[in-house]
């Protein structure tokens, strides 16, 4: 029995990964073949293979890049369909806004096996979609949507997404227990419960809409103090005519009509009276709404599941384009997903900063360059202004030098 069970436990823990999807574009244009661009409209903008501008890695690191600003993108590959029942789902991927992206779309979405490619569109039904999102400085997150009985499902909670112009690493587990956890960079970022994170289902209790307060439930703290009675001598007017006032001389009754005091703020004026405040012996704190269980709830076990995943598709909006996606993985297995994300990612991550790094050291310098040649430039037109200004005066000095001479030969004259 022990030995089965230990059987058991190594066959679980050392079970091959699963992979549904693998593409990492390291055979040149055979992409090409195994990716194909929906004709839903005619003009979807172009993805193009590349490294784009400073990698890691100048092979490794192609991916598909999007090629033209302002454009729909509509590209999908499809692999051998399969269902996620019982089993655990990572979907993983890597971006790239190495064109520093203002408004753009960085995410994928897995479609069922009978989507029809060709005709693949923003409204085409999906399992789920997954990745960042950015638009201007107000929209930069990481979207989590998933397909629940015909609808889409947007998570409940804020996932912000990177901003910089580096590969990023996009990781989605969904398992079988209803739970899922987001990576990004293979750390998590963010994880819970299927049905706590999303408005799958109605919510579990509700207020019961037999319950009422009844009419005597007192919810005041505090009450005015019933022994408490306003003074007699509170009573006094809140401006009184200024009894420094003087009539002036020169008043003329007839002409200026009858004087009358300016008025001024009374000093013993008191305000409105209030009585004084007591706690009320009633008070029986704020009436809670009692709840029931939802007659509408309906546990579900399998929120985490699709009957069929068949297709992976970029469907996206870009306003400027360049974003390069690649690395993608589909499979069952958590741990082999972070190795993939270590040995694709992980390793040419550094090497890439290290590279854009270096370029703008170099644009820096050659900058720097530019504008002390320019400097030199101006500089030496200058000076040959002022030897020209030089040369002018010593021209009208002996002009005037001739001039003298004239004179004096006609007094010698
Ligand atoms: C991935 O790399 C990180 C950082 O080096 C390491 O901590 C982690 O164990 C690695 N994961 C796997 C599955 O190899």
């Amino acid at each position: 029995m022990k030995v089965l069970v230990l059987a058991a436990f190594f066959a679980l823990a050392c079970a091959e990964p699963i992979v549904y999807f693998r593409e990492q574009f390291e055979d040149g244009d055979a992409w090409k073949s195994r990716w194909v661009e929906s004709k839903h409209k005619s003009d979807y903008g172009k993805f193009v293979l590349t490294a784009g501008k400073f990698y890691g890695d100048a092979e490794k690191d192609k991916g598909l890049q999007t090629s033209q600003d302002a454009r729909f993108y509509s590209l999908s590959s499809r692999f051998e369909p399969f269902s996620n029942e019982g089993q655990t789902l990572v979907v993983q991927f890597s971006v790239k806004h190495e064109q520093n992206i203002d408004c753009g779309g960085g995410y994928i979405k897995l479609f069922p096996a009978d989507l029809n490619q060709e005709d693949m569109h923003g409204d085409s039904a999906y399992n789920l979609m997954f990745g960042p999102d950015i638009c201007g400085p107000g929209t930069k997150k990481v979207h989590v949507i998933f397909n629940y009985k015909g609808k889409n499902h947007l998570i409940n909670k804020d996932i912000r997404c990177k901003d910089d112009e580096y590969t990023h690493l996009y990781t989605l587990i969904v398992r079988p227990d209803n739970t899922y956890e987001v990576k990004m960079d293979n750390k998590k970022v963010e994880s819970g419960s299927l049905e706590e994170d999303w408005d799958f289902l109605p919510p579990k209790k509700i207020k019961d809409p037999e319950a009422k307060k009844p009419e005597d439930w007192d919810e005041r703290e505090k009450i005015d103090d019933p022994e408490d009675t306003k003074p007699e001598d509170w009573d006094k007017p809140e401006h009184i005519p200024d009894p420094d006032a003087k009539k002036p001389e020169d008043w003329d009754d007839e002409m200026d009509g009858e004087w009358e005091p300016p008025m001024i703020t009374n000093p013993e004026y008191k305000g409105e009276w209030k009585p004084r405040k007591i706690d009320n012996p009633n008070y029986k704190g704020k009436w809670v709404h009692p709840e029931i269980d939802n007659p509408e709830y309906t546990p579900d076990a399998e929120i985490y599941k699709y009957d069929s995943a068949g297709v992976i598709g970029l469907d996206l909006w870009q306003v400027k384009s360049g974003t390069i996606f690649d690395n993608f993985l589909i499979t069952n297995d958590e741990k082999f997903a972070e190795e993939v994300g270590n040995e694709t990612w992980g390793l040419t991550k550094d090497p890439e900063k290290k590279m854009k790094e270096s370029q703008e050291e170099e644009e820096r310098k050659k900058r720097e360059e530019d504008e002390k040649k320019l400097k030199e430039e101006t500089k030496e037109e200058e000076d040959e202004d002022e030897e020209e200004d030089e040369e002018k005066e010593e021209e009208e000095d002996d002009e005037e030098e001739e001039e003298e001479t004239d004179s004096n030969l006609k007094d010698e004259l």
